[in-house]
């Protein structure tokens, strides 16, 4: 079974150098705001047992402005910010490096929708949809945008978060230290699908990946059997085609409205992440999105039984 949702997809715990700063930063902060609360904490239960009522006659004397006591709870909180601010700014640099050269081959193009992301391979022409893979051990550039409203990259274990912004290209990089599968989500509200609007990042070794975009770089597998041959022409007689692309379908490539359903057989899940990529969850989803990601802006086509059959058997086939 796949990993679909995860409780460890945190910054705690951390598979990218970046990530490995931002978590050591969040320590430094947790225990210096322990401190504090224990050296607080401390002092009053100190205070309350030390000046606790013992059943005088009247108030105790009074003290009113103490310039050594000001200036030590000035001077303290001061401190300690700016120790934070420094390694604040460390850390900003650490997980922001210089760019790549343009045309470097990891530099990938990140387009959010609403509610799926995009993912271009500038080098090969590949195009996929909210799976991105990369090559672990290997800084990643990503270049973020969106078609439509703010959405926000975030990939907890791999890096920093970084908003999509239409018409302001924005840059990070990621990076995995070893291959495995890295979860993480739109993290900017952006409307009624913005819970399922997952990420899921596959880093693999080099060689595992080369051989992914090699594949992924092919036309989508010729139809082998009559419902293969029926779902083809589905696809490209009904509306499919107007928003999705399948390379290899012979349906002019139009524009980007869905994502590009190309080898849509190797993705691990559907609907960014609302489903397992199973034939019979493609089904479904086909059969009536909107029931399984509400706000889904894939309409329900009112198929019939043998219609969805041919779609997903196109769909799913394996090369
Ligand atoms: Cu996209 Cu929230």
């Amino acid at each position: 079974m796949h990993r679909l949702y995860s409780s460890v997809n945190s910054v705690l715990n951390p598979a990218s150098p970046y990530a490995a700063h931002i978590g050591h930063l969040f320590w430094i902060t947790f225990w210096i705001s322990m401190a504090i609360l224990l050296a607080v904490s401390a002092f009053v239960i100190f205070n309350l047992i030390r000046f606790r009522d013992r059943g005088q006659e009247g108030l105790p004397p009074q003290t009113h402005g103490n310039t050594l006591v000001e200036v030590t709870w000035t001077a303290i909180p001061l401190a300690i910010l700016v120790v934070l601010f420094v390694l604040t700014m460390q850390t900003m640099a650490a997980v922001s490096p210089p760019r790549h050269p343009a045309g470097d081959p990891v530099n990938v193009d990140v387009i959010a929708h609403q509610w799926w992301w995009e993912f271009r391979y500038p080098g090969s022409h590949v195009v996929t949809a909210n799976e991105l893979h990369i090559p672990a051990g290997t800084s990643i550039e990503l270049k973020l945008t969106s078609k439509d409203v703010i959405h926000d990259f975030w990939v907890p274990e791999l890096g920093r978060k970084m908003d999509a912004i239409p018409g302001h290209p924005n840059t990070m990089v990621i990076e995995a230290d070893k291959p495995g599968v890295y979860l993480g989500t739109c993290a900017e509200y952006c409307g009624a699908g913005h819970a399922w609007m997952r990420i899921r990042v596959v880093a693999q070794t080099e060689a595992d990946y080369h051989s992914w975009l090699t594949a992924q770089a092919q036309p989508h597998p010729a139809p082998r059997t009559a419902a293969e041959a029926n779902g083809k022409a589905l696809f490209v007689g009904l509306t499919c085609s107007s928003c999705h692309n399948i390379s290899g379908s012979g349906a002019p490539a139009g524009q980007v409205v869905g994502p590009d359903l190309t080898h849509l057989a190797d993705r691990q899940s559907l609907a960014s992440g609302a489903l397992p990529n199973t034939p019979k969850d493609l089904r479904a989803w086909i059969a009536d999105p909107t029931s399984i990601k509400p706000g889904a802006h894939m309409p329900n086509l009112h198929l019939t039984s043998s219609q969805l059959d041919a779609l997903v058997a196109y769909l799913e086939e394996q090369p």
